[in-house]
């Protein structure tokens, strides 16, 4: 069997990975259809060494397509992620708009794959920092039970999109001309260049930021289980691509340091990169273009009885967004599941 595919945002720089990794991860597409506004609508992107024309999104692109990966912003999924369900279309979809829709799955595949059977035509991709923290964390809440999560996260720039990424280049090149008069944060609320900021997204009235509120709120729905607290700070860092999190957690049975490693390195999609001594940890920069997710600096929290330090890297435009989509529609065509009930 092969699929319709189309990519929502194809000249985005989620979309473009999405493109990549369809590619690489040779999903059996007849046809590619990369949509986007009309601003480059008419461009060209290359799948399979050849290229083919970007295409304006409209309310008739969805017609004769199987599958539509889609990543161009909250407002776009809002108004077409159900008309594409509709004309039959099953969407995997990247925005925050229906990961908490009752009527839509919110899956990494390690974790939940079951929950695409009930699948309604709409299918959630969680957030970035989400995806990378659930990931080594559910072999450890199967043998351990987490009881707490508090997580602080150190978030590439390319989470904001191309946009984000290109003004912290602008910022760069100004800060080396001495030129710092004209810079003009736009995307980022202030200066990233050599700067850290602890706000992505909106403030809400409890004072944390939609970001971290996506933190609790997904990890509760993908582990299918709210008995244990997240309690999340979200930051912007000048690093282009790889988010990395400082995780502490707390479990109801003791796992040692080298039972949470040895844990770990047999856990699907998790690489363990922990040798002190040989100064051996994850970082964003060799965390970029690979699959994996990595974990190191694994050790025992001896303030509490029974907890866990950890630092995880993963690139998020990969496991963060594009793979795990990609990851889905595999596991979709696995389980026969590529058509809207
Ligand atoms: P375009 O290139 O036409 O602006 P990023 O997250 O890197 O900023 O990318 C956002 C992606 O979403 C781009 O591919 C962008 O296309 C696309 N996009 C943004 N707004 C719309 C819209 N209203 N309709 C279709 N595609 C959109």
């Amino acid at each position: 069997d092969s699929f319709v595919v189309a990519v929502v945002g194809a000249t985005g720089a989620v979309g473009r990975e999405m493109l990549k990794t369809l590619e690489a991860r040779k999903f059996p597409v007849s046809k590619i259809v990369p949509l986007a506004s009309s601003r480059s609508a008419g461009s060209e992107v290359e799948f399979n060494g050849e290229k083919v024309i970007v295409q304006e999104l409209t309310e008739d692109s969805f017609e004769g397509i199987d599958l539509a990966l889609f990543s161009a912003g909250g407002a776009v999924s809002e108004e077409y992620a159900p008309l594409a369900a509709r004309s039959g279309c099953v969407v995997v979809d990247n925005s925050s708009t229906w990961r908490m829709d009752d009527q839509c799955p919110l899956v990494v595949p390690e974790v939940n794959p079951d929950d695409l059977d009930w699948h309604k035509g709409i299918i959630a991709n969680p957030n970035c920092s989400t995806i990378q923290m659930v990931v080594p964390l559910k072999p450890i809440h199967d043998a351990a039970k987490i009881t707490r999560i508090v997580v602080s996260t150190y978030q590439a720039v390319a989470g904001g999109g191309q946009k984000a990424m290109d003004e912290m280049t602008t910022q760069v090149r100004q800060m080396f001309n001495f030129d710092l008069e004209s810079i003009e944060p736009k995307v980022m609320p202030y200066r990233i260049a050599f700067n850290c900021l602890p706000q992505i997204d909106v403030f809400l009235e409890n004072d944390y930021t939609k970001e971290e509120m996506k933190m609790v709120h997904e990890t509760h729905k993908i582990f299918g289980d709210d008995s244990f607290g997240v309690s999340p700070t979200a930051v912007r860092v000048p690093v282009y691509i790889g988010h990395s999190e400082s995780v502490n957690i707390e479990t109801e049975k003791k796992m040692t340091a080298a039972e949470c490693r040895a844990l770990l390195s047999q856990a699907p999609g998790v690489r363990v990169l922990d040798n002190p001594a040989e100064k051996i940890y994850p970082m964003p920069i060799e965390a970029v273009d690979e699959d994996d997710t990595f974990v190191g600096r694994i050790r025992e929290d001896n303030t509490v009885e029974n907890g866990l330090n950890m630092w995880i890297c993963a690139d998020n435009l990969r496991k963060g967004a594009a793979l795990n989509a990609v990851q889905i529609a595999e596991e979709l065509v696995k389980r026969d599941l590529v058509r809207v009930p």
